[in-house]
């Protein structure tokens, strides 16, 4: 952190300009504006122990620069340099640049608005001799805001096990990014009456602002529209060509002319083949459950203009899974025995394989995608389910020009892949066959980690109905970040489905943060306050403090075990354990009565609150990778050494005395507070959604309950279709087709039709 030399800037397009030389870094935040009395854009370039050339994204540097700004890795790394002699030698050296002259009008460049920004980027790679982890959680589709459930699913537990493995003193790197290619953006964009590229742009911000609101602390969050996804996307695909992993094949596929467009399989309606369903889409019907080919569909209609499609053949490319499945499964074999493979992963995987692989289309007649630069395929983009993952690699990519290091490197790191149990087959089937086919020394997944699914109360979350709790929204009730994150990981669906529930939540703040763990972090650091001016106290161990020390190692032990088996929510309760005891251990012991005895009964208050104290020092780091802000705060409270964070370095769950004697701690005051029953309740209602499912009071014609319907029948739809892909049981499939059939059945009463599959509807010639 020696070497920090600033250039300031005008604006933020003059960032092309600068090309970094190898060895220097950018680094990201809006301290220096806040610390340094400066005003112009800036951009500090710090010279760094480690040889790596920052990869400046010369082509989109707005891009870059926002998103740099919002990593927390940035903000903080920045905070540290702006310290002391850090900030005192850039503060002379801004000072002697010349002020900056705006030959652009400020007023016509929104970005000029912008606060001017340092750019803070240390480098993680891969060391020889360390543990290098390389995690990833799951790209969430830029098209929507992320709900609770997709929150828990992938960042936040990919989250809580970054922070765990940094505390564990592991090398690692934790990328993610949106997703934001295919059908689905277009969809979007023509709904929302945006380009694509704007679409994307403006979800790639919401989705950036809510993980940063919930403390995800990526170590870069990109997004999979850049030219390095098409660059590796592309080189991928030519090896994959060239060790003849691809087959070609003509596909009948319906066109609408009038929308100037192939139609992707669910944009299409029509009658179906097989029982006459007049609402089928173009991959199933949902009224007989049968899979149906598109052009099989009778009066087929384009889902978007209601025009007639025609039926055109157009070749495509498909990946020989059958060809790769001998390699596939060597792979597996070993991965799924050395690795941590969740249950459900495993099993969701070997029903793939148990079924047999078969040839996957991996083109697509769209615009928003990756193109194919195969010259026989030039008007195709890549399926997004070929595209994305390569996604990983990309956004890596754009982190560092070194990227190759962690993807091409499978001796030297693991693989964690963070995602909700739907994404699996993905993850452990294709894209492991795209690497495998492309031959080039790829790092595969070590340790696949699949949730199961998160419910709001006793339902689904529902965009369309308005029912759960959305990213955007946790932040306006007024419930800190670190609540959510506790609540959401307490209950994070780790084997088995589980839901969110207010009521819960209110009861787990009030019991487990409040009464438990905040109470005895409390009581602890009050009575050194109260009773030892401040300053912990010396301590003579008895056999009652040993036998609880023990027991707190023991504790430390498991959580440290499940922690590293990806545990997390078994970990927690670890955590909880210890603070129980801890409550238990004062109740019994009462240290404020003691201290005001003789001298035996007056350091026996003391042992008994330097050993309470010290654990509560100890909880502030098993916190850390669950609850960041409090962990911090218990430890600014406790003014604890740095050093306590690195307790669970040896990974041995020995118990170390952080504070010793004579330690001064800093002002203590409460960690949680309560939440109330009508602040709950009030919540409740305002998330719960508008009731459309009850019927009993949809006597008529509805439009906006029509409207509302239409979209859950689409969502339900996609449910069930993503069942079957999966190969969910056949029991689980047929509950979910009938939901679907009685979203139909009030979505026809809705729109004031008779609720039997209408006959005249289809048919507009
Ligand atoms: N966007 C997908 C989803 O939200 C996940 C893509 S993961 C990736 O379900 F690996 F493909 F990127
Ligand atoms: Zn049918």
């Amino acid at each position: 952190m020696s070497h920090v030399r600033v250039v300031p800037f005008l604006s933020r397009p003059a960032l092309p300009a600068l090309l970094l030389p190898s060895g220097l870094h950018l680094f990201s935040s809006n301290a220096i504006c806040r610390s340094v009395d400066y005003s112009p854009f800036c951009l500090v370039i710090y010279e760094c122990q480690c040889q790596v050339g920052m990869n400046v994204e010369a082509h989109n540097p707005i891009a870059w620069f926002d998103r740099g700004a919002v990593l927390h890795s940035c903000e903080s790394a920045a905070q540290k340099v702006l310290q002391g002699k850090g900030l005192q030698g850039m503060k002379s050296y801004m000072q002697r640049q010349p002020a900056p002259q705006s030959s652009q009008s400020r007023d016509t460049q929104p970005y000029m608005k912008i606060k001017p920004q340092i750019c803070l980027f240390p480098i993680s790679l891969p060391h020889e001799g360390k543990r290098n982890l390389l995690v990833t959680s799951a790209l969430p589709y830029v098209n929507n805001v992320p709900h609770l459930g997709n929150i828990i699913g992938c960042v936040l537990s990919a989250d809580v096990f970054s922070r765990y493995g940094r505390l564990r003193g592991w090398n690692l790197l934790f990328v993610c990014g949106t997703d934001e290619y295919g059908t689905a953006t277009e969809n979007k964009a023509r709904e929302e009456g945006l380009t694509p590229q704007q679409i994307c742009d403006k979800y790639h911000a919401i989705h950036s602002s809510i993980y940063k609101w919930f403390q995800i602390d990526f170590d870069f969050f990109g997004r999979t529209t850049t030219e390095k996804q098409t660059e590796i996307a592309q080189d991928i695909f030519w090896r994959i060509h060239k060790h003849g992993f691809l087959i070609e094949d003509t596909v009948e596929q319906l066109r609408c002319e009038k929308c100037q467009r192939f139609l992707a399989d669910r944009f299409v309606e029509g009658i179906c083949p097989h029982c006459s369903y007049p609402e089928a889409r173009g991959d199933q019907c949902d009224k007989c459950g049968r899979l149906i080919n598109a052009v099989e569909l009778r009066e087929p209609q384009c889902k978007v203009c209601r025009q007639t499609p025609v039926v055109r053949s157009s070749k495509h490319l498909f990946l020989d899974l059958p060809k790769l499945e001998p390699q596939l499964e060597q792979w597996l074999e070993k991965s799924t025995s050395t690795g941590d493979w969740t249950a459900n992963a495993k099993q969701i995987t070997r029903s793939w394989l148990r079924d047999g692989l078969k040839p996957r289309c991996i083109t697509r007649d769209l615009r928003w995608g990756t193109p194919v630069p195969h010259p026989d395929f030039k008007e195709k983009v890549f399926y997004v389910w070929f595209d994305a993952p390569i996604g990983y690699l990309s956004i890596t990519a754009n982190y560092t020009d070194k990227w190759e290091k962690w993807w091409k490197n499978p001796h030297q790191v693991e693989l964690y892949n963070f995602m909700a149990k739907d994404n699996v087959p993905f993850h452990s089937v294709v894209f492991p066959c795209s690497l495998l086919g492309a031959q080039d020394n790829y790092t595969l997944v070590s340790h696949l980690i699949a949730t199961e699914y998160l419910n709001y109360e006793d339902t689904k979350f529902s965009k369309s109905r308005g029912v759960g709790v959305f990213g955007d929204m946790a932040k306006d009730t007024g419930i800190p970040s670190d609540v959510w994150r506790f609540y959401l990981l307490y209950v994070r669906p780790e084997g088995q489905d589980s839901a969110f529930s207010w009521a819960d939540m209110a009861l787990k703040n009030n019991s487990e943060l409040l009464n438990n763990l905040g109470n005895f972090i409390n009581r602890a650091g009050m009575f050194v306050t109260k009773f030892f001016e401040g300053c912990v106290p010396a301590m003579e161990l008895q056999q009652e403090d040993k036998k609880l020390l023990a027991l707190v190692g023991w504790e430390l032990q498991q959580y440290i075990q499940l922690m590293d088996k990806v545990k997390i929510r078994d970990a927690l309760r670890h955590i909880l354990n210890i603070s129980r005891h801890g409550n238990q251990y004062i109740q019994v012991n009462e240290p404020w009565k003691k201290i005001k005895g003789g001298d035996t009964e007056r350091q026996r208050a003391g042992t008994v609150t330097g050993v309470s104290v010290n654990i509560a020092c100890l909880l502030s780091v098993m916190l850390l990778p669950y609850m960041p802000t409090v962990s911090q705060t218990i430890r600014d409270q406790l003014n604890a050494p740095q050093s306590c964070v690195n307790t669970m370095l040896q990974g041995t769950g020995t118990f170390v005395c952080s504070l010793s004697a004579g330690h001064r701690i800093g002002t203590v005051s409460p960690l949680f507070q309560k939440l109330e029953v009508d602040q709950i309740e009030a919540l409740k209602k305002r998330f719960g959604g508008q009731q459309v499912f009850d019927v009993a009071t949809s006597n008529g014609v509805d439009p906006e309950k029509a409207k509302q319907l239409t979209q859950a029948v689409t969502e339900q739809g996609e449910k069930v279709r993503a069942l079957k892909a999966q190969k969910a049981e056949k029991a689980v499939i047929t509950a979910e087709v009938a939901k679907l059939l009685d979203l139909k059945k009030q979505l026809a009463l809705a729109e004031g039709k008779s609720s039997e599959p209408a006959p005249q509807k289809g048919k507009r010639k």
